[in-house]
C-alpha cells in the first residue's frame, strides 16, 4: 500500500476535496478477475502514453527550430522554448587573463596587446569582479578560437573542459538578466510540483474507481477529480505562460547585448586582422552565432534545469513507491549519461565546423553583392551561383552529418529510456499478479517511468542544443576576446594618452625615420625599407611615385592604421606610439584614392568629418568642394540619398563629397591621395583652388603619380 505525496501537495478547497478522494485504496481482497481487467486497463494506458511521450519531444524539436517556447505543461515533459539570446563587455576590458591566454592559443592574427591591456585590467575596477570571474571560462573561449585549437581542446583538455568553462562564461553574459532567468527558474517548482503530481492522482484514481466498482458508495466522482486535477492544470499554464515570456525577454535583452559587444569587438580591430579576416565571417559570428549563443543562455538552462527536477523527482518518487521497481527503471541511465558523453565531443567539433563552413558562404554571397556590377560585367552570375551552391552545399551537408549524428543519439536515448519503461511494465505486471503491487501503484510507477524516461529524453535533446550552442559561442567569444594590437577610439580608457592632440589646430611638423613596413599579410615583402621623410609644420609636399611604391601606406602609417617593423614616426617630435590613436587620427585628415561613401544622404557623409557640425558649415565645406554644383540638379539637394558604399554616385562626386567631409574637418594635417584624380579638368581645378584655401597654414601631403597631378 502506498501513500503519495498528494496529500501535502494540494491542502484545501475543492481540490482538497478531489484528492481526498484518491488516496482510497483497492483492498489485497480484490479478487483475481478484477486484477486481470486492471492490468489490461494498465496494459492500454502505458500504450497510449508511449506513444503520446515521443509526440512532446517532436514537437519540442520543432519549436526549437522555428524559435518558438513550445512549453507545454501537463504530464509530458515540458519544453520551455524561448527564443533564445546575450552581452557585451566593454571592449576597454577586454583584456582578462584568459583573453592573454587566448592570444597565444588562438589561430587568429595576434594582436600583441597583452602588455598595453594591463593597464586597461588595472583602470577597470568596476569590471573587476566580471573580469575575475570570467577569466577561467573566457580561457576556454579562447581555446575554442579554431579549428586546431579546439581539436587540440579534444586530445588534450577534453571536451567536458571546454564546455563548463564556456558555459559559465555565459552565464556570466546572462548575468544582468539574472533576476528574469532565477524567476523563470522559479516557475520550475509550481509546473514540476503539479506535473509530478498527476501520475499519483491517476494511479489513485483508477485505485478509487476499482473499489467503486466493487463497492458502491456514490461517492466517488471521477467528473470532480478531473475538475480539480484541471484546476492546478490549469494554474501549471498560466506559470508555463509567465516563464515563456519572461525567458523571451531575457534572451532577447542578452542576445542584443552581445551582438553589440561583438560588433564593437570588430569595430576595434586593427586593420591588419580585419586584412586577414573573411568579411562574411564575420558578420555570420555576428548574426548566426550570436542567435545560437541565445539558446543556450536562457531556454536551454531552463529546460536543462527542468529536466533536471523532474528527472530528481520522478526518480525520488520512484523509489518511493517501490525501491526495487525503481532500481530496474533506472538501467538505461548510466548507457545514456556514457553515450551523451562520447557523442557530444563528436557534435561539438562537427558544428563549429558548421558554422564555419556558413561564415564561407555568407563571405562569398557578401562580396558578390557588394561587387555586382563587376559580376553583371563578366557575366559572372553562373559562376558566383555555382561559387555559392558549392559552399552552401559543403555547410548542408556537414550540418546534415550533425543531425545523424544527433538522430543517431537521439533514437539511442528513446530506445534506452523507453525499454526501461517497458522492463517496468513487465516486471511491475508480475508484482501485480503476484499481489504486490495494487494496479494504481503500477500505473502510478508506469506513468513516473515514462515522465522519467520523456526528461531524460529531452535532456538529450537540451544536451544537444547547449552543445551547439557552446560551438557558436566559441565563435563570438574568440572576436570578443580578441585584444586589438593598436587601441580603437572605442577604448575609452586607452593607456597610450601621454600625448594628447585633441583640440589643437596648430600645423605639425611630421617625421619617418628608419621606417621598415611589411604588411603582416606579406610579411616578407617589405613596402618601406630605411625610408625617411622630414616635413615641417605648414610645409605643402608632394609624394610622387609609381604604383605600388607604397604612397598610400605611407599614409596609413602617418594614421597608425598599422604599425611598423622598425623606425619611428613622429608628430610634432613626439613618437605616434605614445599617442592615443584616436586624438592621432583627429587632426589628420585624409582624402583617400578611393572614398567610400556610407549609405545615408550626401549632407550625412559630409558630416561624417565632424559629426556636431551645423547645417550651415556642411553646405559651406559641400559649395567649397563644389559638391553644390552636382546636386543643385537633384531635387533633395544636400539630403539626397546615396546608396549602399555611395553607389548612386558617380566617382568624381563620391571624391567630392569626401573632399567636403574633409575641409569640414578642417584639420592640422592634411593628406590628399590622388584626391583629385577622377574629376573632369574643371572641376579638378575649382577643388585645387579650395584646397588650396583650406590646407593654408596648414601640414599637407599630397601624393600622385605623377609631379604635375600635385602641383
Ligand atoms: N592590405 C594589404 N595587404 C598586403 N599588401 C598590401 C596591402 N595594401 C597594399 N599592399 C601592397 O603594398 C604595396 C604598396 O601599396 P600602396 O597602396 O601603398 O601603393 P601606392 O603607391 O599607393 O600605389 P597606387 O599609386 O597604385 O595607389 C603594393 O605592392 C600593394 O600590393
Ligand atoms: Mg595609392
Amino acid at each position: 500500500m502506498v501513500h503519495g505525496p498528494g496529500r501535502w501537495l494540494v491542502s484545501s478547497g475543492r481540490i482538497t476535496l478531489a484528492l481526498s478522494l484518491l488516496t482510497c485504496r483497492a483492498g489485497r481482497e480484490e479478487s483475481v478477475r478484477r486484477r486481470e481487467s486492471c492490468v489490461r486497463i494498465l496494459q492500454a494506458i502505458v500504450m497510449l502514453r508511449l506513444r503520446q511521450v515521443g509526440r512532446p519531444i517532436a514537437r519540442h524539436r520543432r519549436g526549437l527550430h522555428h524559435g518558438s517556447n513550445g512549453a507545454a505543461g501537463g504530464i509530458l515533459p515540458e519544453t520551455p522554448r524561448a527564443p533564445l539570446a546575450t552581452t557585451t563587455k566593454c571592449t576597454a576590458c577586454r583584456a582578462t587573463a584568459a583573453a592573454r591566454r587566448y592570444h597565444q592559443s588562438s589561430s587568429l592574427p595576434n594582436s600583441g596587446a597583452d602588455e598595453r591591456k594591463k593597464a586597461c585590467s588595472d583602470d577597470n575596477g568596476s569590471s573587476g569582479a566580471l573580469e575575475a570571474s570570467s577569466s577561467e571560462a573566457s580561457s576556454m573561449a579562447s581555446a575554442s578560437s579554431s579549428r586546431d585549437s579546439v581539436e587540440s581542446t579534444e586530445t588534450g583538455r577534453g571536451g567536458s573542459s571546454f564546455e563548463r568553462d564556456v558555459l559559465l562564461r555565459l552565464l556570466e553574459i546572462a548575468r544582468p538578466e539574472r533576476g528574469l532567468i532565477l524567476a523563470s527558474a522559479a516557475t520550475l517548482a509550481v509546473t514540476s510540483s503539479i506535473t509530478l503530481l498527476l501520475p499519483y492522482a491517476c494511479g489513485s484514481v483508477l485505485d478509487a474507481a476499482v473499489l467503486e466498482a466493487s463497492n458502491p458508495t456514490g461517492n466517488f466522482d471521477p467528473y470532480k477529480v478531473s475538475l480539480g486535477l484541471f484546476g492546478l492544470t490549469g494554474t501549471a499554464g498560466v506559470f508555463v505562460y509567465a516563464r515563456g515570456v519572461m525567458l523571451n525577454i531575457a534572451g532577447n535583452r542578452i542576445v542584443s547585448r552581445m551582438r553589440r559587444g561583438l560588433y564593437g569587438s570588430i569595430l576595434s580591430q586593427e586593420a591588419a586582422f580585419l586584412d586577414s579576416s573573411k568579411r562574411g565571417d564575420l558578420i555570420s559570428r555576428l548574426s548566426n552565432d550570436s542567435f545560437f549563443v541565445r539558446s543556450a543562455v536562457t531556454t536551454e538552462v531552463v529546460a536543462g534545469l527542468r529536466g533536471l527536477v523532474m528527472s530528481a523527482g520522478s526518480t525520488g518518487l520512484l523509489f518511493y513507491t517501490s525501491p526495487s521497481l525503481a532500481v530496474v527503471s533506472l538501467l538505461s541511465i548510466p548507457p545514456v549519461f556514457v553515450a551523451a558523453r562520447v557523442v557530444g565531443r563528436s557534435l561539438r567539433r562537427k558544428q563549429k565546423r558548421v558554422q564555419e563552413l556558413h561564415g564561407n558562404a555568407t563571405d562569398i554571397a557578401e562580396e558578390a553583392i557588394g561587387g555586382m556590377r563587376t559580376v553583371h560585367l563578366f557575366n559572372s552570375e553562373r559562376r558566383e551561383l555555382e561559387r555559392y551552391s558549392s559552399a552552401v552545399t559543403s555547410a548542408h551537408d556537414a550540418e546534415i552529418d550533425v543531425g545523424k549524428t544527433r538522430a543517431k543519439f537521439d533514437g539511442a536515448v528513446h530506445v534506452a529510456a523507453n525499454g526501461a519503461v517497458l522492463l517496468v511494465l513487465g516486471y511491475g505486471g508480475t508484482l501485480v499478479l503476484g499481489g504486490e503491487m495494487s494496479p494504481g501503484d503500477l500505473t502510478g510507477f508506469l506513468m513516473y517511468s515514462l515522465l522519467m524516461a520523456g526528461n531524460i529524453s529531452g535532456l538529450s535533446t537540451t544536451y544537444a542544443e547547449v552543445v551547439k550552442s557552446l560551438a557558436a559561442a566559441g565563435r563570438v567569444f574568440e572576436i570578443m576576446d580578441r585584444v586589438p594590437s593598436i587601441p580603437s577610439s572605442l577604448d575609452s580608457k586607452s593607456e597610450c594618452k601621454e600625448v594628447s592632440l585633441e583640440g589643437d589646430h596648430k600645423p605639425k611638423s611630421i617625421r619617418f625615420e628608419n621606417v621598415r613596413f611589411a604588411y603582416p599579410q606579406r610579411a616578407d615583402v617589405p613596402v618601406l625599407t630605411d625610408f625617411e621623410l622630414d616635413i615641417k609644420a605648414g610645409e605643402n609636399i608632394a609624394l610622387v611615385g609609381g604604383s605600388g611604391s607604397g604612397k598610400s601606406t605611407v599614409a596609413l602609417l602617418l594614421s597608425r592604421l598599422y604599425d611598423l617593423n622598425s623606425g619611428t614616426i613622429k608628430v610634432d617630435g613626439s613618437d605616434i606610439m605614445s599617442m592615443d590613436p584616436s586624438a592621432l587620427r583627429s587632426q589628420i585628415g585624409v582624402v583617400s584614392q578611393d572614398p567610400l561613401l556610407f549609405s545615408g544622404t550626401i549632407a550625412e557623409n559630409i558630416r561624417y568629418g565632424r559629426p556636431n557640425a551645423s547645417r550651415a558649415e556642411v553646405e559651406t565645406a559641400a559649395s567649397r568642394a563644389r559638391v553644390a554644383e552636382f546636386t543643385s540638379d537633384l531635387p533633395h539637394g544636400l539630403d539626397t540619398r546615396v546608396g549602399s558604399r555611395g553607389t548612386q554616385l558617380s566617382g568624381g562626386q563620391r571624391q567630392r563629397v569626401a573632399i567636403a567631409r574633409v575641409m569640414l574637418r578642417d584639420p592640422p594635417i592634411c593628406v590628399l591621395d590622388e584626391a583629385t584624380s577622377a574629376l573632369d579638368a574643371r572641376s579638378e581645378f575649382h577643388i585645387n583652388q579650395a584646397l588650396k584655401e583650406m590646407t593654408q597654414g596648414r601640414t599637407v601631403i599630397s601624393i600622385a603619380h605623377r609631379l604635375s597631378t600635385s602641383e
